[in-house]
Parts: structure tokens; sequence; C-alpha cells
């Protein structure tokens, strides 16, 4: 390792109040593996096989921007999931319909976060990315509470309002200044969720406040709830909205965009996480297990384009 690289890293490390990388994970790794929770089957889904389910949007989302996907399945021991951790780079929590409290979907995100925390605070640096239920799953899990408050947001597409400094985030300064403009001007953001973490809430909440830093909020014309966060301490990153929806899911409803801008959007946050991925350094014990663990030894099923989950993998 050349030194340069190392007083780079250690620079840049103290310049944010990110952890410290470890020296060792200065190199990227080119090869991420990145985690998706499966979840309880939707109710009444007459194409469900077994017991749980994964919408494969997620899973091209990442793979598009340069990672490969490892389903986690529910109802796994401690054991599992810990082994599972520490051999993927990245962990992805998907949008869908569970009990934040009490699913097995709510039982992983606990058990992966805390290893997260601790992993993080050891200078592993391990990311999280939330979408819609996993942005709502996160503030749960960091206020230990659910705060979350009904909004009129099912089906809609909106402009995010940029709080002050966001563009210079984590998240947001690698984006195209001519993408932010589209983001903030263009109704290009799939919201589709019946819940929402208010502004206030939010505010009033110490934990919620100190942990997360707010990018954007968004309204449905009553409340103001926040649309994207990321913590201010750890790679952790949330979005109410659904970047994955735009290229992969085909619903011909209110507040699906296909638009070119909508698009990029979608592969800039993408290509954002898998990028963070990218500087964690766990891997599997082996190549074979590697193998076995990842999406490809399964096959999606395909539900109709009318579905709001065009293709989903099932898992007993
Ligand atoms: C998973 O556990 C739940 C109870 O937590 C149980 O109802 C369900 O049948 C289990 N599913 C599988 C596939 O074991
Ligand atoms: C705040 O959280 C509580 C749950 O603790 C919820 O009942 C309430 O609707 C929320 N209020 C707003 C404005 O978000
Ligand atoms: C576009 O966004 C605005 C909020 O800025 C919202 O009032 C409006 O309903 C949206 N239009 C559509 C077609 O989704």
């Amino acid at each position: 390792m050349c030194r340069p690289a190392v007083v780079l890293a250690v620079l840049a490390a103290c310049a944010c109040s990110l952890p410290v990388p470890a020296l060792g994970s200065v190199h990227l790794n080119y090869r991420p593996v990145i985690g998706v929770l499966a979840q309880e089957n939707l109710e009444g889904d007459p194409h469900a096989q077994g017991s749980s389910y994964i919408a494969a949007s997620y899973v091209k989302y990442l793979e598009s921007a340069g990672a490969r996907v490892v389903p986690i399945r529910i109802n796994g021991t401690e054991e599992d999931y810990t082994k599972i951790f520490y051999a993927i780079n990245g962990l992805l929590l998907p949008g869908g319909d569970v009990d934040l409290q009490k699913s097995q979907f709510s039982r992983m995100a606990k058990i992966f976060y805390e290893l997260a925390i601790k992993a993080n605070d050891a200078g592993d640096y391990f990311p999280i990315w939330g979408t819609c239920q996993g942005f709502q799953q996160l503030t749960v899990l960091t206020s230990n509470k659910n705060l979350l408050t009904l909004t009129n947001t099912k089906a809609v597409a909106l402009p995010l309002v940029f709080s002050q400094g966001a563009q210079n985030t984590r998240m947001f300064k690698s984006f195209p200044k001519d993408l932010l403009l589209s983001l903030s001007e263009e109704n290009i953001t799939s919201n589709f969720h019946s819940w929402s973490l208010s502004v206030q809430n939010y505010t009033r909440n110490a934990k919620l406040k100190r942990f997360y830093k707010v990018l954007t909020t968004n309204t449905d014309g009553r409340k103001e709830f926040i649309s994207t966060m990321e913590a201010y301490r750890y790679p952790f990153y949330a979005v109410q909205w659904h970047p994955e929806k735009s290229p992969f899911e085909w619903i011909d409803k209110p507040g699906m965009v296909h638009s070119v801008s909508a698009i990029r959007a979608s592969f800039y946050t993408a290509s954002f996480f898998v990028s963070e991925a990218m500087k964690n350094q766990h891997r599997f014990p082996t190549p074979q297990e590697e193998e076995k663990a990842l999406i490809y030894n399964y096959m999606p099923v395909f539900k109709g384009l009318d579905s709001i989950f065009m293709q989903n993998y099932y898992f007993d």
C-alpha cells in the first residue's frame, strides 16, 4: 500500500465524521455483494410460493450499478445472519408491507442494523440503504419507536425539496448538477406509501435528530415529511421514494414515471450505494459458499405488468 493514499484516507476520515475506515479498506472492492432482505408474502398474492419474497426490481437496481445480490431469507437464526453479515458488503432494506416491529423482516433488520453499528464503530465500513418501508424500518430502529404518521402519498410523483446544503452531502455530491435540478423541478420521485416520518416528529425525537441529516422533504399538502436522509456518523441512507421503480416496474398508474431524468436519478442512487459497498472488504469464506448464496440460484416469477411488483423471487 502506498503511503500517500493512507495519509489521504486518514485526512478524509477526519474531515467528515464518518468512522475511520480500516487502513486495509482503502482499496475499493470491485466485486461487491449486497444483501437484500426477504419479507413475509403480501396477503392474497395469487403467485406466492413459499412464505417470503423479494421484488426483482431491487435486485436489478443493484445489479445495474455493478453489484451482485444475496437474498437474505426469513426465519434464520441470529448466528446465520451474523455469518451472512461478515460475507456481504452492504445491505438493502426494500419496500413492502409488513409490521415494522413484529415481522420477521423487522427482526432481521434489527439484527443487521446492530451488527452494522458495531462494525462501523470498529472501523469496518458497512453501508445500509432503506427504500420506502426500508426507510420507515430504519426510523423505527434508530428511535426504538414507531413515529410514523398517515399521509396521502399512495401513488404520486413529486419533486424533491432539497434542504440547505443537501447538494454537498455524501449522497448527492456525486450527482450531476442538471440531474439535481430535474429532481428539484420535475415530478420524478415515485411515492407509494401510506406512512411517513413527519418533519415534526423527526424534530421532536432527539435520537432521530442526532442520527440523521435531512436531505429532502415533501408534503402531501397537509403534512411535511422527510423523503431522503443520511446518517451523520454511519453510511446509512434512506429514501421514502422508489428509485428502483422507474426503470424496472411497469404497472400503469399515477406516480409511475419512466422519463429519462427519472431513470438517471434511479441509476445515480444505485451507483452511489454500490460505491459505498465497494469500501467494504467482507467476503464469503470460500468461492463455493459465495456461489451458493447468490440470487442467480433462484428464478423470479412474472406476476403480470399490472402487479405492483412485476416479478418476485419467492422463498420457503
Ligand atoms: C417463520 O416463522 C413464523 C413465525 O415467526 C412462522 O409463522 C412461519 O411459518 C415460519 N416460516 C417458515 C418458512 O419457517
Ligand atoms: C407522531 O408520532 C405519533 C406516534 O408516536 C403519531 O401518532 C403521530 O401521528 C405523529 N405525528 C406527526 C405529526 O407525525
Ligand atoms: C407534482 O408535484 C406537486 C408538488 O410539488 C404536486 O402537488 C402534484 O400533484 C404533482 N403532480 C403530479 C401529476 O403528480
